[in-house]
């Protein structure tokens, strides 16, 4: 039996989906093995933490070859711009502020952070994002954060009035280490907020393919409440984000008996009332997952079956897990068509479907396209809008398939 990574306490496995290659490795060489793990998930009946039972050495998935840049969508450019914002009004009345984002990527968040002046710092380990800030003026550690960075940084910087990240709590295995860390590096009236994919929209809408390498954890206000307490934190707010199929972001403070807003209760009950506490709240999401995968393959099958030619939309990491499980490959979907510069000409991971330019896409326009980055379907759908005009058709499959 698999433990607890927060708690130690033996897990309840909710899903395993067999063998799977690093979702952010797309291949350049057929010829070259590739690594492979074994993706189940679990639920701690203790902590209530849903999590992967085995994890993936990060410096595997978390290099100079990163394939992820956070700044592909316009969409997530605004959202990013809007947490600034934000971050510049909370620490408007510090004397001199000091702010850190854990997992800062190409600098999408930081940069305009850097462009106003304050004081501020990027922890990230992947050095070819983290150059890619460093062009847009950001400041860059280019390390894992854990206790012992936060130490290292508090000893050169000071302690920090903000530190948040986004789609990076839920990647590092040690969480004990980070929030201890957290606990080290926050100024006392600091405030340390994340969010990730929210595990009940998750469960709701069988969204499984958020699974993967990268997401060791899956998130609920239960298990971070509990987590935070652990590490002498405290969970104050949750503010329901739409990004990346609906996140949720999470706001602590240092020690207890800081006002809490009625959002924690509200959500609390929720999750409660979903039974995310207790292992019936997943009993049959393997079963919905199982059916969701069969229809997918079931309709490309069919459309190869009349003749029409399939493509699909956005390389995503979190793909490799729908393709994979659904056994879809590249006899089913043509190519993926991708707009990061590092992704084309390459092959995806583990099922091997030519990676291919937007442009080649807007000239080939397929009659059938799976749009496997569904997290930005308002903007694709606005930016296609010629295609689906011309009798072009996309395919989704959460919470149902459907082509639309
Ligand atoms: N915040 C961005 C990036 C998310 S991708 C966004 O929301 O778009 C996750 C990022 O976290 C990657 O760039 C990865 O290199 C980084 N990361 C992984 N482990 C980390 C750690 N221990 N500390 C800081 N960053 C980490
Ligand atoms: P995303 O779904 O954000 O993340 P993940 O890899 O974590 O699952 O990735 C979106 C991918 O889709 C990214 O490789 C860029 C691509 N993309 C396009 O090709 N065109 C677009 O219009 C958008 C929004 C994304």
């Amino acid at each position: 039996m698999d433990l607890c990574k927060i708690c130690d306490h033996g897990l309840e496995t909710i899903i395993s989906f067999g063998e799977m290659p690093i979702s952010n490795r797309f291949v350049s060489d057929l010829t070259t093995d590739e690594f492979f793990y074994d993706l189940s998930l679990g639920f701690c009946p203790k902590c209530l933490m849903v999590q992967l039972e085995n994890c993936v050495d990060p410096d595997m998935m978390f290099n100079p070859d990163y394939a992820y840049f956070s700044s592909i969508s316009r969409a997530m450019e605004g959202h990013f711009k809007e947490m600034a914002d934000e971050i510049i009004v909370s620490v408007s009345d510090r004397p001199r502020p000091f702010v850190v984002e854990l997992g800062t990527n190409d600098g999408i968040m930081l940069k305009h952070i850097a462009e106003r002046g304050v004081p501020h710092l990027g922890v990230e380990p992947s050095a070819n994002v983290g150059a890619s800030a460093r062009e847009k003026g950001v400041n860059i550690l280019v390390e894992f954060f854990n206790s012992k960075c936060a130490s290292e940084i508090m000893d050169s910087h000071g302690q920090a009035d903000i530190i948040c990240g986004a789609n990076v709590m839920c990647h590092i295995e040690n969480i004990n280490s980070v929030f201890d860390g957290v606990r080290i590096l926050l100024k006392p009236e600091g405030e340390f907020f994340f969010e990730d994919p929210y595990l009940s929209n998750i469960i709701q809408k069988t969204s499984f393919d958020q699974i993967y390498d990268e997401h060791v954890y899956y998130f609920s206000g239960l298990a971070v409440s509990g987590l935070a307490k652990r590490h002498g934190l405290e969970l104050v707010n949750m503010v329901p984000q739409e990004v990346h199929g609906g996140s949720m972001r999470y706001y602590l403070k240092k020690g207890s008996g800081n006002p809490v807003t009625n959002n924690v209760d509200f959500f609390l009950s929720q999750e409660k009332a979903l039974n995310l506490d207790s292992l019936e709240g997943y009993a049959s999401f393997k079963e919905r997952v199982d059916k969701i995968c069969s229809d997918f393959r079931n309709v490309l099958l069919k459309i190869k079956a009349d003749g029409k030619r399939v493509a699909a939309y956005g390389a995503t990491s979190k793909s490799t897990t729908l393709l994979i499980y659904s056994k879809v490959g590249p006899g089913l979907i043509d190519y993926v068509s991708d707009t990061t510069p590092t992704k084309i000409g390459k092959y995806t991971p583990g099922t091997h479907i030519p990676v291919k330019s937007y442009e080649h896409f807007l000239g080939d326009s397929p009659p059938y396209t799976v749009l496997l980055a569904w997290n930005h379907k308002a903007e694709i759908l606005e930016k296609e809008q010629e295609y689906r005009k011309g009798g072009g058709k996309f395919i989704t499959f959460f919470p149902e398939v459907t082509i639309e």
